[in-house]
């Protein structure tokens, strides 16, 4: 099976490939066409200036993609897109795209809820996930922990009450101006930082719930800042290091506790902070040392960040199921919500 994945719902315009192969997939274009050059200029996603991107960037990814992969349309048996959540106007492009092809090529059309494809990045590679599995999903607009018992059956089990994870780097990045986006310039700062250095809260890590905020620590950031500075000079490193740390404990603690309470046969990371190498890790060796026979998944990091190729490994597993919505049906739902 040939799928062509869309995703436009946030700031990246991109167009995948896929072929089903055993096991997982192989990826035959994977294009994404960045903003963040021209969003570095408004220090963030402006809504207009992404669509108005989008507009320019999709027939261009597309013609790339289908050149990359050397498939002609007939070859596709089915094209995905993200349908939401997200940016209405910028879903809209993708869906609109993907409703012309299927029009224009009679092809069948899946509509993938965003969340879904960042889980599903963790597929690439095996057809075989054991569940029940605890997914952390730690992106720019989530921060959840879903328990999923099988495919297409998701349970919340606690979400954050305020900012999420990765929006709590792009603030603090913000505060520190150290640059957009926020998430990659903290880790390479606290690289070279110690994150024992300055004790930022764990927010609600004490508490005996599934649920975060990371609000809180923004704004402990901000007045360590303000304080610090009219003092003296506080190395960035150790600032980033530490505020990178509280994030990953509790991130980190949570889910195994979420893990051990559901019984997971897995646990799997999700979602553009995935790709925090820190993260990667801590998680991993702690599951390994308290979870010694639960199995750890993260995506590879190329699929961490927002890309059509999650969006086709999604859509692949409800072509299989004959999931499917006519073009006349589908339209972009900014607020549509996986649990
Ligand atoms: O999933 P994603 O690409 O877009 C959304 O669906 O929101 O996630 C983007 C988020 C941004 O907040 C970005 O700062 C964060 O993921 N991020 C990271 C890293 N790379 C991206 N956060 C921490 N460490 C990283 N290496
Ligand atoms: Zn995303």
């Amino acid at each position: 099976m040939i799928i062509l994945g869309i995703e436009t719902s946030c700031d990246e315009t991109a167009v995948s490939v896929l072929e089903k192969t055993r096991p997982g997939f192989k990826i035959l274009a994977h294009t994404v066409a960045s903003q963040i050059k021209t969003l570095k200029k408004y220090g963030g996603v402006v809504p207009e200036v992404a669509a108005r991107q989008h507009i320019l960037s999709m027939v261009p990814t597309l013609d790339t993609a289908l050149h990359t992969a050397k498939i002609k349309p007939k070859q596709f048996d089915a094209i995905a897109v993200t349908a939401g959540p997200g940016l209405v106007t910028s879903l809209r492009i993708g869906v609109q795209a993907a409703k012309t092809l299927a029009l224009a090529w009679n092809k069948n059309l899946v509509g993938v809820n965003h969340i879904e494809g960042h889980i599903y990045a963790n597929f690439l590679d095996q057809d075989k996930i054991a569940f029940p599995a605890i997914c952390l999903v730690v992106s720019g607009g989530h921060t959840e922990i879903i328990l999923m018992k099988g495919h297409g059956q998701y349970h919340l089990i606690g979400r954050t009450r305020d900012d999420a994870a990765g929006e709590a780097f792009d603030k603090v990045a913000k505060i520190l101006n150290v640059g957009y986006p926020g998430g990659p310039r903290i880790q390479a700062l606290a690289q070279k930082g110690d994150p024992k250095r300055f004790n930022f809260p764990r927010p609600m890590l004490d508490r005996d719930n599934f649920e975060f905020s990371f609000s809180g620590l923004k704004t402990s950031v901000l007045y360590f800042i303000k304080k610090e500075y009219a003092k003296k000079k506080i190395p960035l490193p150790d600032i980033c290091a530490s505020f990178q740390q509280a994030v990953i404990d509790v991130l980190v603690t949570k889910t195994v506790r979420a893990a051990l309470k559901h019984r997971a046969k897995s646990v799997l990371l999700a979602g553009g902070v995935a790709a925090n190498q820190p993260l990667r890790a801590q998680l991993g060796a702690v599951v390994k040392k308290g979870l010694p026979r639960t199995f750890f998944h993260i995506p590879n990091l190329s699929l961490c960040t927002d890309n059509a190729s999650m969006i086709a490994i999604a859509g692949y597993y409800h072509a299989v199921e004959k999931d499917f919505i006519s073009w006349k049906e589908l339209d972009a739902n900014p607020n549509w919500e996986l649990v």
